[in-house]
């Protein structure tokens, strides 16, 4: 259910970075910056808010000269806020007394030792991000450190690194898995990887002084059942939006489609309305079987809604890629079960657990009267239904799950 308005917002001041993190999910751009004035126009349209915190960012929000002004006018109209920043700056002029007013904090980026973090951002900036996060301890300031978790810095060496930094400056430490979006295509982690660091999230939340998690979403069922409480969801679209500098309002910051113009439109005429609805409605007839089915689907919302995936997801499709990669060759043969007609196109199938059915499964279950493998029967369907990718991954998770209820069973007879 939509809420009646966001419950968070992020606001990009700018598309420019000091940086060139090999990972970055922003397209850069030197031009695009959000004047002072519009951003008053963007706090007056999004009165009335259910959030009291409005997080700004960019690119790099410290590029933009005039950024105490930016908090200032927001503190002006009731909003803490929160600075997510490359910390490379933030000392400099008058940035650290708006900063560290009360009500305010701070998101400061740091992605392992001085070699590492240095090499993955393209930058020599360690030592003053360190010297940005002991400024934050002395003004007794709030923050967290963010660790963007790419192919280069996701073992738990760094991470625990990075860990101890963050306790010492009394700092909570979020994690944040890489986004298959932009130039982070590149440095996805391995699911495996994720597991690991998973599994030190969740120790470290039992046993830490300091709130430690992710900040962006893993499905749960990418992961070991136990895992599954320790990973975020992602409310993009549905509780949370973002403004990019030529005021386009998007479902997050990551997103490049616009679903409306708040300089032109307050926040309430656009929020489940025409754009917004339209793409609430296209996301959800998209809803993979393996999601409508799932009992993470309120939390998880299928995981990152915008990676270059079928699926949504990247590890969504990774996940569903290794389980076909598991059967697709295997033999197997159909069970003798009853399907019965019940209620138009739907057929029950009466096995335990039960299952309904529709005509597109029921013809895919016929298909292995005489295909012997998934990929065979599939090829066959394929052939007579034109599936596009995210069929193909709806009949992927059919048969699966037709072999774990055993209506498919394995046979080694040819
Ligand atoms: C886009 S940056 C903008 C603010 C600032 N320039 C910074 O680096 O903190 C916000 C956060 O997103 C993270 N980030 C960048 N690219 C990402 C990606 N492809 N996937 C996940 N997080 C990413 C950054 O490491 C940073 O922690
Ligand atoms: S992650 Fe932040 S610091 Fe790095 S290039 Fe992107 S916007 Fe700049
Ligand atoms: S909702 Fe979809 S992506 Fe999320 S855990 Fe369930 S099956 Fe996985």
């Amino acid at each position: 259910m939509l809420l009646p308005s966001p419950a968070q917002i992020t606001i990009l001041i700018t598309l420019d970075c000091d940086f060139s993190c090999c990972f970055c999910c922003v397209a850069r751009s030197k031009k695009s910056v959000m004047a002072l004035h519009n951003f008053q126009i963007v706090l007056k349209n999004i009165q009335p808010s259910l959030f009291s915190t409005l997080s700004i960012t960019g690119g790099e929000p410290s590029m933009v000269a005039d950024l105490p002004m930016y908090i200032e006018a927001a503190n002006a109209a009731g909003y803490n806020v929160n600075i997510i920043t490359n910390g490379y700056s933030l000392l400099n002029s008058d940035l650290p007394k708006s900063v560290f007013k009360a009500g305010n904090s701070v998101s400061i980026s740091l992605h392992g030792d001085e070699k590492t973090h240095n090499a993955i951002t393209n930058s020599k900036s360690y030592k003053n991000v360190l010297k940005s996060l002991e400024a934050v301890r002395v003004n007794n300031g709030r923050g967290r450190i963010l660790y963007t978790l790419t192919k280069y810095n996701s073992n738990l060496d760094s991470i625990e690194y990075v860990y101890d930094i963050a306790v010492e400056k009394g700092l909570d430490f979020f994690l944040a898995r890489v986004n298959s979006i932009n130039d982070g295509k590149g440095c996805m982690v391995p699911i495996s990887d994720l597991e690991k660091v998973a599994q030190f999230v969740a120790d470290k939340k039992a046993n830490s002084k300091i709130k430690v998690g992710f900040s962006n979403p893993i499905p749960p069922c990418v992961l070991p059942a136990h895992l599954g409480a320790t990973v975020s969801g992602c409310s993009s679209g549905y509780g949370f939006v973002s403004v990019r500098p030529d005021g386009a309002l998007t479902i997050c910051s990551e997103s490049a489609e616009s679903i409306g113009n708040i300089f032109q439109q307050p926040l309430s005429e656009l929020w489940g309305k025409g754009l917004h609805k339209q793409w609430i409605d296209r996301f959800e007839a998209a809803t993979p079987l393996i999601c409508a089915n799932c009992e993470h689907i309120v939390r998880c919302r299928r995981g990152c809604k915008i990676e270059d995936s079928p699926l949504g997801d990247f590890y969504l499709r990774e996940h569903m890629d290794t389980r076909w990669g598991i059967i697709r060759e295997r033999k197997y043969k159909l069970k003798k079960v009853k399907i019965l007609k019940h209620d138009g196109l739907n057929y029950f199938c009466s096995t335990t657990p039960s299952r309904f059915f529709n005509d597109a499964i029921l013809d895919l279950v016929r298909e292995f009267r005489t295909a012997s493998t998934p990929a065979d029967a599939f090829q066959r369907f394929a052939a007579r239904t034109q599936t596009t990718p995210l069929e193909f991954y709806d009949v992927a998770y059919s048969i699966i799950d037709m072999i774990e209820i055993g209506v498919l069973y394995e046979s080694q007879a040819a």
